[in-house]
C-alpha cells in the first residue's frame, strides 16, 4: 500500500487583509476567507495526491468572530482522511491583530477534495500513514464525516423532497414564514 504521512502535505499560509477584501465597515467578506481556504485546501490535497484536485464539498463553515482590515489571517491545513479518490482536509483559520497582539480563532472546517487525472477521470490517492493517536482519531472523524455527507445527500434526495404537502405544512408550522394563500389553494405545487 502506497502511504504518505500527514506532515508531508501539511500547509500553513498567512495573508494580510487589505481594504479591497472588506465591506464598508472594514469587516472582511466571508467569501474572501472561503476563497483563501479553498486555495490552501487545494495545496494540501494536491501535495498528498501528487495531482490536480477539485473541491467537492465544505462542511462546518462557521465564522466565529469578524476579521478586520489590517489583520493577518493564518490558515493551517492538514489531511485528516484519504479514501479511494477523495481526501478530507481539516482547516483552522486564525486572525492576528499585529497592533494589539490579539489572536482569534475565526473558523474550523473541512474541505472534501477529489483527485483527478488529466482526462477528468477519478484518480486513486495514496493512503494516510497514521503515526499517533490524534491522527487515528482524526481519520475516524473524517470517515464519519464522509458517511454523514452521504446519508445527508440520500436523505435530501428521498425523504425531504418525497414528503407530502400536508407534511411540509406541518414541518414549517411555527417557522418564520407564511404560506401564501395561492400556494394553500394549489396543493399540487
Ligand atoms: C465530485 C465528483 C468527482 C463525483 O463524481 P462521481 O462520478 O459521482 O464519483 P463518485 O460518486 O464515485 O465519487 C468519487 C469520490 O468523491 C466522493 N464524493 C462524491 N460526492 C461527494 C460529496 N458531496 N462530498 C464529499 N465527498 C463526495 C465520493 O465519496 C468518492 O470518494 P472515494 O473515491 O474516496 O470513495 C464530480 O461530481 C465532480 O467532478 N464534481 C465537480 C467538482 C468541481 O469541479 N469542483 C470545482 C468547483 S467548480
Amino acid at each position: 500500500m502506497n502511504v504518505k504521512s500527514v506532515i508531508e502535505s501539511e500547509t500553513t499560509y498567512t495573508e494580510l487583509m487589505i481594504p479591497a477584501y472588506a465591506n464598508f465597515s472594514g469587516k472582511v467578506h466571508g467569501g474572501i476567507l472561503l476563497s483563501i481556504m479553498d486555495k490552501v485546501a487545494y495545496v494540501c490535497a494536491s501535495k498528498h495526491s501528487g495531482s490536480y484536485v477539485v473541491t467537492v464539498s465544505v462542511e462546518g463553515v462557521e465564522f466565529l468572530s469578524p476579521v478586520e482590515v489590517g489583520d493577518l489571517i493564518t490558515v493551517k491545513a492538514s489531511l485528516i482522511y484519504a479514501g479511494r479518490s477523495s481526501m478530507i482536509v481539516g482547516m483552522r483559520t486564525e486572525s492576528f491583530n499585529p497592533r494589539t497582539g490579539e489572536n482569534r480563532h475565526t473558523n474550523s472546517c473541512y474541505f472534501s477534495m477529489v483527485a483527478k487525472n488529466d482526462d477528468g477521470t477519478l484518480r486513486s490517492v495514496p493512503g494516510l500513514l497514521l503515526k499517533n493517536k490524534t491522527e487515528l482519531i482524526r481519520f475516524c472523524e473524517g470517515k464519519w464525516l464522509k458517511e454523514q455527507a452521504r446519508v445527508k445527500r440520500d436523505t435530501l434526495k428521498s425523504d425531504i423532497f418525497g414528503i407530502s404537502i400536508e407534511e411540509m405544512h406541518s414541518m414549517v408550522s411555527g417557522e418564520n414564514c407564511r404560506i401564501d394563500s395561492a400556494l394553500s389553494e394549489d396543493q399540487t405545487a
